[in-house]
């Protein structure tokens, strides 16, 4: 059994008068342990399949198999576990709770699973040691996405989704 089975996805955007065909019978296989790259244009709806894989966003048709499950078919409160449980994100625009400091947002993660992490050696892993009482509007562009890096991997999930995660970083 594949980890994750997508079949017939479509997500249809509907704002106003304009409907957007974001995902067309999406249909692909990964198995467990896998690392997949998916690559293409802007607009082409890559951070739209990453959304609904990782529980974000609904489909408008198709199911998505996670584990053998169809989370397509989840409650909002299994999906909040599976978000919560399961998975990883790294936000193409970051995501990072504004009114908390780098520190406590990695935490958040790891909190919210009553999980345990070594918040400083994971900080300082992304080189962000100097930075762990900033707030988000004291970082720079790169260093966010780092603390957002850091919050997806402390939670070790079981799927780890990273929408274009070194967009901002130049080492
Ligand atoms: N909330 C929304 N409402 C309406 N249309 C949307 C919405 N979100 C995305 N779209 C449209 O759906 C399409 C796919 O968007 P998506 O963000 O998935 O693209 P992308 O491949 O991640 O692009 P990029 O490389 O620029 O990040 C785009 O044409 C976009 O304009
Ligand atoms: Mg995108």
């Amino acid at each position: 059994m594949a980890f994750i089975k997508l079949e017939n996805v479509k997500k249809i955007y509907n704002s106003g008068e304009i409907k957007v065909n974001a995902l067309q019978d999406t249909c692909f296989e990964v198995e467990e342990g896998e690392m997949v790259i998916i690559l293409g244009p802007s607009g082409t709806g890559k951070s739209t399949l990453l959304n609904v894989l990782g529980g974000i966003d609904t489909v408008t048709s198709g199911s998505i198999f996670v584990e053998g499950k169809d989370i397509t078919k989840y409650s909002e409160k299994q999906l909040i576990k599976y978000r919560r449980n399961d998975v990883g994100f790294v936000f193409q625009d970051y995501n990072l709770l504004e009114n908390l400091t780098a520190y406590e947002n990695v935490q958040m993660s790891i909190d919210l699973k009553k999980q345990k992490g070594d918040i400083l050696e994971i900080l300082k892993k992304v080189g962000l040691e100097k930075r762990i009482n900033h707030y988000p509007a004291q970082l720079s562009g790169g260093e966010k996405q780092r603390v957002a890096i850091a919050r997806a991997f402390i939670k070790n999930p079981k799927l780890l989704l990273c929408d274009e995660p070194t967009r901002s970083i130049r080492l």
